[in-house]
């Protein structure tokens, strides 16, 4: 089956994270799309309930598109830890409880390990994009690397501080935010759908 082209016109981006807008609006400028966040519409975010990041962002795109009837774009990242199984995965935001503290997301993160023991781990993003009528197409970017303890760094957010992804010294977290965001599991993920979004102008 052929893949969906999006015209040009308003999106919706399936997010209430004031970040993460910003971030998929800079993205997505240059491909003559208006962007409009599911907060500004007054969406509800529908509960995460899917077993793998594809499904999580689909359903979260296809609840904004339904609702909005426009296209809709929906993310789900994480950082999966070889040693653990993939934990946290699609967990990774919980793990940092109702604070959303990710030292103690982190914490969790090296308690469980064997510090001995490998460290690969990876993180994933996953981006769909549905349509009103229940298209959905999805692509998934990913970055592997290794954990470090202690974390290192205040730049970025969530577990950046204890990952280094394969070819650099420094954490996601000492990094600044244009190294990061020029190759990263999010960035991956938008080369993948960038055939599908309008030509840039
Ligand atoms: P989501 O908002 O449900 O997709 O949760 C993603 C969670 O995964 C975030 O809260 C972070 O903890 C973690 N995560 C995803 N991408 C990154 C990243 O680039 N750096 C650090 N943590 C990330």
């Amino acid at each position: 089956m052929s893949r969906r082209q999006l015209q040009p016109g308003r999106l919706v981006l399936a997010t209430h994270n004031p970040g993460k807008v910003v971030e998929l609006a800079e993205l997505l400028g240059p491909h003559g799309l208006e962007v409009v966040s599911a907060g500004e519409l007054g969406l509800d975010e529908p509960e995460e309930t899917g077993s793998t990041f594809i499904a999580n962002a689909e359903l979260k795109a296809l609840a904004a598109a339904k609702a909005s009837g426009l296209p809709a774009l929906a993310d789900d990242s994480g950082l999966c830890v070889d040693a653990l199984g993939g934990a946290p995965g699609i967990y990774s935001a919980r793990w940092a409880g109702p604070d959303k503290d990710f030292m103690v997301a982190m914490m969790r993160v090296r308690d469980a390990l064997d510090l001995e023991g490998p460290r690969n781990a990876h993180f994933i993003c996953a981006l769909s994009l549905a349509w009103p009528d229940g298209h959905v197409e999805s692509v998934e970017g990913r970055v592997d690397g290794m954990l470090a303890w202690p974390p290192r760094g205040d730049n970025g957010f969530g577990y950046d501080p204890m990952f280094i992804m394969d070819g650099k010294s420094r954490t996601f977290g000492e990094i600044s935010r244009d190294e990061k965001e020029a190759d990263n599991h999010r960035a991956r993920a938008f080369l993948l759908l960038r055939p599908l979004l309008p030509a840039r102008g």
